[in-house]
């Protein structure tokens, strides 16, 4: 996968970065990736027009790691004038879920809440599988209802959430899935993803499944339904291919709000799974956790003494940007945190072991809610019959003409 490098030649005071669904790596540059991707900032313009409507923000919208959108202005227009959104979100299944996959989730959650939306989320097993030479079939389904636990544990409404795991929902992704695929050549799927001569020929048709959930909402209703997605920017390549078609086959464009990512434990990237001391898994027990908080990169320095005299970095800390994404909630309580740590008030171990109190806390209450979330899942788990019924009538009704 070579065509989103965002190799920052030339300018010399960086390393460089790579951002794409499937690769992520280096100190990512979030405003050139608005400027690469050619996306809208999330501004305090449309801040103060979501929060006129909502009363508050979300704290992912605070403190900027909800940063970057489409058309989002649009989805509030038109919620505005009476028409629902439906959310879009999903999950690659190839292994555990960390807490960098969680984040997008809890801010969708207060979306749901506050515009009183219906979720549709996508278990992308088919995906994994393609892509992912090591995993059968078997592994990434297996996964997928594992991690649908995960998904509900963030205390997502089972009455207007549907997860729908590709293979369970392939008939329904297919038939609409041609329909789109028609529309995007080779050479579209090559320069936006990268693929490569070698590549399986799932991974290049792939794409087109990751589309359909944009356009299922409004076959289920029988009529254009906006659709908004709340995910984090390495997927935005997705939702440009998308948005290029929408039109052509008669659908809305999909609407995105976009994160960034939750910076792993080690000194700079996303959360690997493929490198388990660098995140925090949902199901790691107390002690793990307390490990690799333990062992996390910070922006202190080397000795006690020097510390104390100048201060710590916690623009560079994977310690303090736990706190500033997820565990600290009070703005007020994460400035003073910031403040003691810059004067040398804070010392590294005791930040650390603060931290590990909250995220074992943390653990201790989403480990409980995921064993609940077993009496629901078949609640939320939807297949082709849950379409067909839909689709048959909005068929009927002539939707959609293209
Ligand atoms: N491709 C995503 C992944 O590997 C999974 C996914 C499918 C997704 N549909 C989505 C993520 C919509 C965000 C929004 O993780």
């Amino acid at each position: 996968m070579s065509g989103l490098n965002n190799d920052n030649e030339g300018n010399g005071d960086n390393e460089e970065f790579v951002v794409t669904p499937w690769e992520v790596r280096g100190k990512i540059d979030y405003d050139m990736l608005v400027e690469r991707f050619g996306t809208q900032r999330v501004d305090d313009s449309l801040l103060g027009m979501i929060e006129s409507r909502v009363g508050e923000l979300h704290l992912q919208l605070r403190r900027g790691i909800v940063y970057s959108h489409r058309d989002f202005d649009l989805i509030l227009k038109r919620f505005d004038e009476g028409e629902k959104f439906a959310l879009y979100t999903g999950r690659g299944p190839s292994g555990g879920v960390h807490l960098g996959h969680m984040l997008p989730w809890f801010f969708t959650k207060w979306l749901q809440d506050n515009f009183d939306a219906d979720l549709y989320f996508q278990m992308t097993d088919d995906e994994k599988f393609l892509f992912n030479p090591d995993l059968t079939l078997e592994d990434t389904q297996k996964f997928s209802l594992d991690n649908a636990l995960d998904v509900m544990a963030v205390g997502l409404n089972p009455k207007k959430t549907f997860i729908m795991i590709d293979t369970r929902c392939s008939r329904t992704l297919y038939n609409l899935g041609i329909k789109f695929s028609k529309h995007v050549t080779f050479s579209t799927a090559k320069a936006v993803f990268g693929f490569k001569n070698s590549d399986n020929i799932g991974m290049i048709f792939f794409p087109t499944i990751q589309a359909m959930p944009c356009f299922l909402p409004s076959l289920v209703e029988g009529k254009n339904v906006p659709v908004l997605i709340p995910a984090s920017i390495d997927q935005d390549p997705y939702w440009r291919v998308t948005r290029d078609v929408a039109p052509k086959i008669g659908f809305y464009k999909p609407s995105q709000l976009h994160g960034k990512l939750l910076p792993g434990l080690s000194a700079s990237g996303k959360m690997s799974a493929s490198q388990p001391e660098t995140a925090i898994f949902t199901k790691d027990s107390p002690e793990e956790a307390r490990k690799k908080i333990w062992r996390a990169f910070t922006g202190g320095r080397v000795t006690i003494e020097e510390q104390r005299k100048y201060g710590a970095n916690p623009d560079i800390c994977a310690v303090f940007a736990y706190y500033y994404f997820l565990f600290e909630e009070d703005d007020e309580a994460l400035k003073e945190r910031e403040r003691r740590c810059k004067t040398g008030d804070l010392l590294c171990g005791d930040c650390k072991n603060d931290l590990i109190e909250r995220i074992v806390k943390f653990l201790r209450e989403h480990q409980k809610k995921r064993e609940k979330m077993k009496d629901i899942l078949d609640q939320v788990l939807i297949d082709d019959s849950f379409f067909d019924s839909r689709i048959k009538s909005a068929a009927e009704r002539g939707f959609p003409d293209g």
